[in-house]
């Protein structure tokens, strides 16, 4: 084995889609499964089976559909959900179980009301069980962040021995300092026997900001493969991002780690996760965000030009991000826009090519360029066919020194309705419309308008979450009228509701 090789885990089908409002259908699991396989990562964690008929259906369709990346499923160290991953990964040409149990003495004492040595037998339990299915088993210890290294140190050689090709170290509530977790998997590394037996992967959250950078701690300290998601996607705060971790390993030409990523398809990969999970990313995110490399001051924007290493420390060329990437006009052909899906890793059937295209040539009258971001809004954008509720029509009007009015008529599974309301601007007006023709109680809870590139001619994207009846549905919609796209996210939402 290379010891310099970094295995590559993304857990985006897995710990980053478990996000409220972050779902995705097995459809879409499968476009962004093979686009992982493109990136060249090493293992996906494709769902927790046992979870939910759906988690079950997707990684068997991803373990069908992907040949060359190791296909993981999540369990809990309990043989029902051991024999239901097992089922689910059926089809794997690799296929990895991911078993593991809480090891630090909040988990032991509070969620399993246990003992050390109660809970050290249940992963060794279940690691041997998991081994009578595949030959590959990864171990989690949860919350070894918080875990006391000697315990974990016994942990992690009892289930070595018992079989775990890996075992993971989660940094579950991001609360490590990198000094601390990198001496953690030091300590590992010097005090368990057989640990050559095993690779040793960290799992960081980033609840205080530092999740890259425990990651780095880990993987300089011995460990050899990084639990990572595109864009950095996850509960609360987020996992470590893969694109921060190939690109440090990239970058620092002094460190000798390598990993397998194509890093030229980083920028794809992340617009599609976005895209497709209706999350967007955060301008200024380190690498994928869309200000990573924008130059607006004039002293780094005249050294940019003399040359671009005075201020740019990666190459945009090299995450795939090329400056001709605004190419596209409503004088664009339907092969340009299909090779444009293409390099940004979309591959899509002929019949929903010719739609997108349609979309793409009123989108193009609209606007003069259409940019990346745009065509893949395009390309997921056709979200409402299933929808019970629909716009028939909308109308709003604002302006200085009158009162903002909308009219709205909706199609209620084939029925039409009418309603006008007045607000503090188009928006409320219109919202305050449909709220009167959809009488449940409703409540409005998040509401959040972006632009997708620039100019007053831009696209915008809105992400709404309402609550009914104690739960929360997430909504998003799409259009160059911030008065129409509110009204589609709004509506996206409140036909969750209902479904
Ligand atoms: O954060 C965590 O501890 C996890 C485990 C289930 C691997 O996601
Ligand atoms: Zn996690």
């Amino acid at each position: 084995m290379d010891r310099n090789r970094v295995y590559i885990f993304d857990t985006t089908l897995r710990d980053g889609e478990q996000v409220p409002g972050c779902q995705l259908n097995t459809v879409e699991k499968i476009q962004v499964a093979k686009a992982l396989e493109a990136l060249g990562v090493d293992v996906i964690e494709a769902g927790f089976p046992v979870s939910s008929p759906g988690d079950f259906n997707s990684v068997r369709e991803i373990s069908k559909a992907v040949t060359w990346p190791t296909i993981c499923a999540l369990t809990r160290a309990v043989e029902k959900d051991i024999d239901v991953a097992a089922d689910a990964l059926k089809y794997a040409k690799h296929g990895r179980i991911h078993t593991g149990i809480g090891t630090s003495d909040y988990h032991i004492r509070y969620k399993f009301n246990s003992t050390r040595e109660e809970i050290l037998e249940r992963a060794v339990k279940a690691v041997k069980y998991a081994r009578k299915y595949v030959d590959d088993v990864e171990f989690y210890a949860e919350d070894a962040g918080r875990t006391d290294n000697e315990y974990l140190a016994r942990v992690v050689e009892a289930v070595i021995k018992a079989g775990a090709t890996v075992v993971n170290i989660p940094d579950t509530t991001g609360y490590c300092l990198p000094e601390e977790f990198g001496a953690k998997i030091k300590y590992l590394m010097e005090h368990v026997d057989g640990i050559d037996n095993a690779i040793i992967s960290t799992h960081c959250h980033n609840d205080l900001g530092m999740a890259t950078a425990n990651t780095m701690a880990g993987l300089l300290n011995g460990a050899r493969q990084a639990e990572v998601t595109i864009n950095g996607v996850g509960e609360r705060a987020g996992n470590t991002s893969l694109e921060e971790v190939a690109m440090i390993l990239k970058s620092h030409n002094e460190i000798p780690l390598k990993t397998n990523i194509n890093t030229t398809r980083i920028y794809p990969t992340s617009r599609m996760v976005s895209n497709l999970m209706n999350m967007p990313v955060q301008p200024n995110k380190a690498i994928v965000g869309k200000n990573a490399f924008a130059h607006s001051s004039g002293i780094h924007q005249d050294g940019v030009l003399k040359n671009a290493q005075t201020y740019e420390i990666i190459d945009p060329k090299d995450i795939g991000l090329d400056e001709n990437s605004i190419v596209l006009t409503a004088r664009s052909g339907h092969a340009a826009l299909k090779y444009r899906l293409e390099v940004l890793g979309v591959k899509l059937s002929d019949e929903k090519l010719d739609k997108v295209y349609q979309d793409f040539l009123r989108l193009a009258d609209k606007k003069k360029e259409i940019s990346d971001e745009d065509i893949l809004m395009l390309a997921g954008a056709d979200r409402t066919h299933d929808h019970h509720v629909k716009v028939d029509w909308l109308q709003a009007t604002s302006g200085i020194g009158m009162k903002p009015v909308a009219s709205i008529g909706l199609d209620i599974s084939g029925e039409k309705f009418e309603a006008a309301a007045t607000g503090n601007g188009p928006v409320d007006a219109a919202i305050k419309a449909v709220r009167q023709i959809i009488k449940r109680p409703v409540t409005l809870t998040e509401f959040t308008i972006q632009g997708v590139s620039k100019g007053s001619d831009d696209t915008c994207k809105v992400h709404v979450q309402v609550e009914s009846e104690g739960r929360s549905y997430y909504g998003f919609g799409i259009n160059t009228d911030i008065v129409t796209a509110s009204i589609e996210s709004y509506l996206d939402a409140i036909n969750k509701i209902r479904n």
